[in-house]
């Protein structure tokens, strides 16, 4: 089945980032000059999904007029023949874009139940608006390996990575029943483990391809106090053997993390074809000193 839907997150308070986050959504912090919340949307052109329902905080307009068209601004541009910089703006309003505000703060779960209405029982890619993830040019976009996946065996699939020591306390990790191609049958879930708990050195990441079925799973979870658990419904597709994982190609950054979002800055930035040159003399200088 063709993916078509996907969900993006991003209804966090950023408390981590105050008080930059006081009035500005944490989507809209930058990494190099474009907010976070569109690198996780141009993971999508990838395969090819258009329809994307973004869940935010009460009070984000500005994420809504970054998607949408500054007419003002484009007029401008083309009349003063500012091409390139009438692309770069028009890249910012390619997206179907619909929001959903998280009135409460219920969890991820409860995040992905605001989008429900909008998915319905199809299948749909569900992305963290905390992580960015690079594909370098010879790089198979995370995203498309997990559609992939999905459409030639029709089960859920999620992205994972290696950790290693007290980083597997960090995320959600999976046990692997059977590995083929890079493509690991789980058999169980265990959400943010001690290290003695881990299954495997296998961390979930978020990115996540959930078949249709995964909406109405979390309907009908129990919540534990005001919060429904994915981790909870993806226990069940493991437990069935309907759930796959697979690793990714590329650089994941945890911009919802002060060191994360800096380094994501600064390799972004060495990137560049505009300022690469100069900020890697800066780092090299830098590093005599430090
Ligand atoms: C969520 C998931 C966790 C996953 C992590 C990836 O946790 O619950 O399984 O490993 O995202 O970043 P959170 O970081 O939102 O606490």
């Amino acid at each position: 089945m063709k993916l078509k839907k996907a969900i993006i997150p991003a209804a966090g308070l950023g408390t981590r980032f105050l008080p930059i986050t006081k009035a500005v959504p944490k989507p809209m912090l930058s990494v190099l000059d474009k907010p976070t919340i569109q690198y996780i949307a141009e993971e999508l052109s990838s395969i090819g999904i258009e329809d994307i329902i973004i869940v935010v905080s009460p009070g984000s307009d500005v994420i809504k007029n970054h998607f949408g068209r500054y007419l003002e601004l484009e007029k401008r541009l083309l009349e003063d023949g500012k091409t390139k910089l009438y692309e770069i703006l028009c890249d910012t309003q390619k997206f179907n874009v619909q929001f959903v505000v998280q009135e409460v703060a219920n969890g991820l779960a409860g995040a992905i139940l605001c989008a429900e209405p909008f998915v319905k029982d199809e299948p749909f890619a569900l992305l963290l608006g905390d992580e960015i993830i690079y594909a370098g040019e010879n790089d198979k976009p995370c995203m498309k390996r997990l559609a992939e996946i999905f459409e030639s065996t029709g089960k859920s699939v999620i992205a994972t990575m290696e950790v290693f020591g007290d980083d597997v306390s960090k995320y959600g990790n999976i046990g692997i029943a059977d590995e083929k191609d890079g493509v690991m049958q789980v058999n169980a879930i265990v959400e943010k483990p001690s290290v003695n708990e881990a299954l495997s050195n296998n961390a979930i990441i978020g990115r996540y391809v959930m078949s249709g079925e995964v909406m109405g799973m979390l309907k009908n979870l129990t919540p534990r106090g005001n919060e429904i658990y994915l981790t909870d419904a993806l226990d069940i597709l493991a437990e069935r053997g309907d759930l796959l994982a697979s690793c990714f190609d590329g650089i994941r950054y945890d911009v919802g993390d002060k060191a994360g979002y800096i380094k994501a800055n600064v390799e972004y930035a060495l990137r560049s074809k505009e300022i690469g040159e100069d900020i890697k003399n800066y780092i090299k200088e830098l590093a005599e000193k430090i």
